[in-house]
């Protein structure tokens, strides 16, 4: 599958991938989607292996096509639903969790979820990677308070999130925002790491 919006993002997203992530890292991509990001990150940095996963099996399936293009970098795809507890046991160690456009299109569970399981599998230095628009009060983007209310629309659950919430539940689990990227679109790149 091709989405238009990962073919438009997947570039700029690979380029801070690639001078964030440590040599050698093993990322776990949760919400993975068609499985375009695994492609660009992998073809940017040909050390790193990649873990695909999604809920949905076709984009597993997805996810599995693309794979061909770096088989020895990306892993077969994990169906991971990061609603359901314990999602991460026995997936061994990371040394990042990237996840692109998930957390405002799954209820708010999904991101505590994300966060928790993160803080389970990540090492020390781990790092969680976040992409995706967020609310900033009175600097929001009019584009994404449109979004907001058409995901708002569609599903009651889902919906922007505030940068406020985002960083308060990785606080809790002892991760602070480390650095932050301003993307096309207004959208951003989130880094979170222990302290
Ligand atoms: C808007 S798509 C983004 C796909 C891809 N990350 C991208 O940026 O192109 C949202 C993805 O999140 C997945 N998703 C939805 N709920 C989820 C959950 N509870 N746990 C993990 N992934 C979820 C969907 O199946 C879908 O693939």
């Amino acid at each position: 599958m091709f989405s238009p919006t990962a073919g438009r993002n997947s570039g700029p997203i690979s380029m801070i991938l690639s001078d964030i992530l440590p040599s050698s890292a093993s990322v776990l991509e949760v919400g993975s989607g068609t499985g375009e990001h695994a492609v660009a990150a992998c073809t940017a940095r040909p050390d790193i292996n990649w873990q695909t996963s999604d809920p949905d099996q076709k984009s597993r399936q997805s996810q599995d096509a693309w794979r061909s293009e770096h088989p020895h970098q990306i892993n077969p795809s994990l169906d991971l639903d990061m609603t359901l507890g314990s999602w991460w046991a026995n997936l061994g160690e990371f040394d990042a969790v990237f996840s692109a456009n998930m957390i405002h299109i799954a209820p708010w569970e999904a991101a505590l979820g994300l966060v928790k399981g993160a803080s389970e599998i990540l090492h020390s230095k781990g790092l969680v990677i976040l992409y995706g628009p967020f609310l900033e009060g009175e600097k929001t983007a009019p584009s994404n308070l449109k979004f907001d209310e058409t995901l708002k629309s569609r599903n009651p659950k889902w919906g922007v999130r505030t940068l406020d919430s985002v960083k308060h539940i990785f606080a809790e689990m002892g991760f602070n925002l480390q650095a932050r990227f301003k993307m096309p679109a207004e959208n951003q790149i989130l880094v979170f790491s222990r302290n």
